[in-house]
């Protein structure tokens, strides 16, 4: 049952217990879906929802199904059964051991070669500055490399179909690329965002408002090309950032 084409959110109440505006929305395969909204507005709440596949059981009252259907209880409890991975605001490793322990452990719990280990860290150091070697501890990686680590370990080894990002843009790790990786592969990618290039490269973004789901946008043609606009002066800031975060200077290379 691994095999998800549609997920839907059947609307709840908001944080006042009135019913929220979107009744239903539907997400398909290879889709990238924005969460936008201010902050306390219960984006996180939402993406929490769709992690626990909610059935009416949670405090916004959400109902998630699965190709169109209430999915089976074992989904929700076996993690080899797992649908959705997670890439959360705050990470932490627990695990006290290396990368190259952790990543094959993780492989072969998922019945996959461990030799994959050295695709994750080689797609891994495309999306840090920093390159993270196989033999560091899980525990001496920085906040930029364990999110690159994760997001390659989620597009090699776990194959979930369904993968939520909150705020990613903060993590100092090259997100756009980190996104089209996760979007490719037919997964649905739910991301809670406020980068104007991660929010306009999902196809449409749910607007939030005091716990509820209040709107939906599609994303305009003209928002797709001001998209490429956007994520070329992007690209340019982090060059930058890279220049300033390197100690050189920034005169002469601009
Ligand atoms: N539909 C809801 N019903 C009841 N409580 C809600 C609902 N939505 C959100 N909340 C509550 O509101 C608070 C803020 O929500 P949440 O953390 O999801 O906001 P957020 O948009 O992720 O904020 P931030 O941008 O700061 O991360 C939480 O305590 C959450 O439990
Ligand atoms: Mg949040």
């Amino acid at each position: 049952m691994k095999d998800v084409s549609t997920l839907t959110i059947i609307g709840g109440v908001n944080k006042e217990g009135i019913p929220e505006n979107i009744k239903s929305i539907e997400f398909n395969k290879g889709e990238i879906i924005g969460i936008v909204g201010p902050t306390g507005s219960g984006k996180s709440t939402l993406i929490d929802d769709i992690e626990q596949l909610a059935r009416g059981d949670t405090a916004s009252r959400r109902h998630i199904l699965i190709n169109g259907e209430v999915p089976d209880v074992a989904i929700r409890v076996d993690p080899r059964l797992k649908l959705v991975a997670q890439l959360s605001q705050k990470m932490h490793f627990l695990a006290d051991m290396t990368v190259e322990d952790f990543l094959s452990m993780h492989a072969r719990s998922r019945g996959k070669n461990p030799k994959l280990v050295h695709r994750v860290l080689e797609l891994a150091n495309t999306l840090t500055g920093e390159p993270i070697a196989l033999h560091q501890q899980l525990t001496a990686l920085s906040g930029g490399q364990s999110r690159s680590l994760m997001t390659a370990d989620i597009a090699i080894i776990s194959d979930s179909p369904i993968v939520l990002i909150d705020e990613i843009e903060n993590a100092g790790i090259r997100k756009q690329e980190a996104l089209e990786l996760l979007a490719c592969e037919g997964k649905i990618v739910i991301v809670v965002t406020h980068d104007p290039v991660l929010a306009l490269m999902a196809t449409r973004r749910i607007v939030m408002k005091n716990g509820g789901m209040i709107d939906v946008i599609t994303t305009t043609l003209h928002e797709q090309q001001l998209c490429y606009k956007i994520a070329e002066v992007d690209n340019w800031l982090l060059s930058l950032r890279e220049i300033i975060r390197r100690g050189d200077l920034v005169e002469g290379t601009v």
